[in-house]
């Protein structure tokens, strides 16, 4: 159990506020031991292993995948010090990395991942990269839910929030698609390849995911 960041009576007065952190506490140190594995219609989710190094860097590392995000390692090696980031920030409560493996593979394709934006994920942030061979194929959407589900009633996440550069279409078309909302665009927030990119702020709250679900039942369109 971690030690409560500070002792003020004033937060101890609603019970409730108790035992919703006592909830949080407990599934957040769940996670950061290991994470789930989460099982969709067309993927599974699982944490990354060295063994994806290879399948990641064939399907990441490519001019179309990498164009609009920061760039990927260029080496398996690289990929493996990434994975081994990846583990060591889950551990350390800040961030999570969830490989995407269709049904019938055995090895990553792409990448889910979410980190805080704030201590205790309220606010967090995802972002996703899949190879090109499985664009356009349901994968982004079976994936997507599966996270935001994690990270919203796993991790306690309220508010997650997404960047995608303007210029980049699939990005923000998948993002539409999923149910996010445009709050705005971030006027030359991303430097990539020397150019300083206008990026498109979307956002999901818990609430309206919630409410998402219980009008489209279990599938998103
Ligand atoms: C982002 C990514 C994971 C989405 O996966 P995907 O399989 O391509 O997504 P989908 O095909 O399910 O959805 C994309 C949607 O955008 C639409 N779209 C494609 N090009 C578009 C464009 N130029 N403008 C607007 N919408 C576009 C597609 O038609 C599709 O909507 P539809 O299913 O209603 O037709 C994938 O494209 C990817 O890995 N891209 C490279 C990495 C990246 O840019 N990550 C995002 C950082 S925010």
């Amino acid at each position: 159990m971690e030690k409560m960041p500070f002792r003020d009576a004033e937060v101890i007065m609603d019970v409730n506020a108790v035992i919703h952190d006592a909830r949080f506490v407990t599934t957040e140190t769940d996670w950061r031991q290991a994470l789930p594995v989460l099982t969709g219609t067309l993927v599974t989710l699982r944490e990354l292993r060295l063994s994806d190094a290879p399948s990641l860097l064939s399907m990441l590392a490519t001019e179309e995948v990498a164009r609009f995000i920061s760039p990927p390692p260029t080496t398996v090696d690289g990929f493996e010090r990434f994975i081994a980031w990846t583990h060591r920030e889950r551990a350390a409560g800040n961030y999570v990395c969830f490989g995407v493996v269709p049904h019938g593979m055995d090895t990553a394709i792409g990448i889910f991942q979410v980190r805080q934006l704030e201590p205790g994920f309220a606010t967090a942030e995802w972002g996703f990269a899949i190879g090109s061979a499985f664009w356009g194929t349901g994968i982004f959407t079976d994936g997507a839910k599966l996270t935001i589900d994690f990270a919203f009633n796993v991790v306690g996440t309220h508010r997650l929030e997404a960047r995608a550069a303007v210029a980049n279409g699939r990005g923000n078309g998948a993002l539409r698609k999923i149910g996010a909302l445009q709050e705005g665009v971030l006027r030359k927030s991303f430097l990539r390849n020397g150019e300083y990119l206008d990026q498109a702020l979307w956002t999901i709250l818990d609430e309206d995911w919630r409410r998402a679900k219980s009008v489209w039942g279990p599938r998103v369109h």
